[in-house]
C-alpha cells in the first residue's frame, strides 16, 4: 500500500532535520490508531514494526476512563515521545477542557511538570493536539506529559498551531471513508536535538514533524500531507510551516 507515512524517508532525505497509559509489549497491541495497523518506519527506532531498543523506547496505549484514545511510542531516555498516532474522528464539542496533566504511575521515567515549570521558554507542545480529539474524552486524554515535548512558545502557538488547524479544515473536507465518516489517520513526532537539555533531564527535540493520510470518498483517491518545522521561535508572525501533499502513488501534487 503506497500510503505508507511518507514523511519519515522524507524526512530522513531532505535530512533536514529530518490519565492512565498502559505500557504495552509491542506496538501490535496497541495498533487500531494506525492505518492498516501498520506502525511507521523509523530508522535505528522502529522498523518493520518492532521496537529495536525496548529498553529504550515504550509503546503505551493511551487510555482514558478505560478505553483506548491513541498510541505514543515514548522514549525514556531522552523523556520525550518518538510519535504519537491518532484515528481522527471529526470533532464533536468546541473548546479545550480544563487542563489537567496527567502522569502516569507505570513510566517513571518521563517528563514531570516541574521539568517544564523550570524554564519559561517552552511550553508544553501537545503531539496529538487536543483539537483534534473528538470527544471531551479524547481531549483530556492528550494531556499526558507522555503527550508533550518542550516546544518553543512563539512556534507552538503560531505556525505549529495554524498548520494543525489547517490540516484538521482538510481531513473534515476531504477525509470521507466509503461508509460515509470522517477518518484520517494521524502521526505526529519530534526529531530528538542532540544536546539540548531542559532542567537537565527533557530533550529540548529540534523538529517537529506530522503526516496524515486518508482514503477520500469524494476525490476517489488516498491523500496525505506531511509538515515540519524547526523548535524555535516562529521569525515572522505569519511563518508558514514547509509542507508537502501527496495523491494517490506518492505523487506530491503541491507543497
Ligand atoms: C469509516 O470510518 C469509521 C470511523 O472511523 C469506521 O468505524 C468505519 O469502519 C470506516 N469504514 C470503512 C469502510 O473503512
Amino acid at each position: 500500500m503506497w500510503c505508507s507515512w511518507p514523511v519519515i524517508p522524507l524526512l530522513l532525505l531532505l535530512s533536514i532535520a529530518p490519565m492512565l497509559a498502559e505500557v504495552v509489549n509491542s506496538m501490535s497491541d496497541c495498533d487500531h490508531f494506525l492505518l492498516e495497523e501498520t506502525p511507521p518506519q523509523i530508522p535505528g527506532v522502529l522498523e518493520d514494526g518492532k521496537i529495536l531498543n525496548q529498553n529504550r523506547y515504550k509503546p503505551i496505549c493511551q487510555t482514558y476512563r478505560n478505553k483506548r484514545r491513541f498510541v505514543t511510542l515514548y522514549d525514556i531516555k531522552n523523556k520525550i515521545p518518538v510519535f504519537s498516532a491518532y484515528k481522527y474522528r471529526g470533532v464533536e464539542g468546541k473548546g479545550r477542557p480544563k487542563k489537567h496533566w496527567k502522569i502516569e504511575p507505570q513510566c517513571d521515567d518521563q517528563a514531570v511538570d516541574t521539568d517544564f515549570r523550570s524554564n519559561g521558554m517552552f511550553d508544553r507542545g501537545h503531539i496529538i493536539p487536543s483539537s483534534y480529539a473528538s470527544t471531551e474524552n479524547d481531549k483530556r486524554s492528550t494531556f499526558t506529559l507522555t503527550n508533550i515535548v518542550p516546544q518553543a512558545g512563539s512556534f507552538n502557538k503560531g505556525s505549529w498551531s495554524r498548520m494543525e488547524s489547517c490540516i484538521r479544515c482538510v481531513m473534515d473536507k476531504y477525509c470521507t471513508n466509503s461508509s460515509g465518516f470522517t477518518e484520517g489517520f494521524v502521526v505526529t513526532g519530534a526529531q530528538p536535538s542532540f544536546s539540548n537539555i531542559l532542567n537537565n533531564r527533557v530533550n529540548i527535540p529540534s523538529m517537529l514533524w506530522t503526516a496524515f493520510c486518508c482514503y477520500s470518498t469524494n476525490m476517489e483517491a488516498w491523500i496525505a500531507s506531511a509538515h515540519w518545522g524547526n523548535n524555535v521561535p516562529d521569525d515572522a508572525k505569519n511563518k508558514h510551516l514547509s509542507g508537502i501533499y501527496f495523491k494517490n502513488k506518492n505523487i506530491p501534487i503541491f507543497s
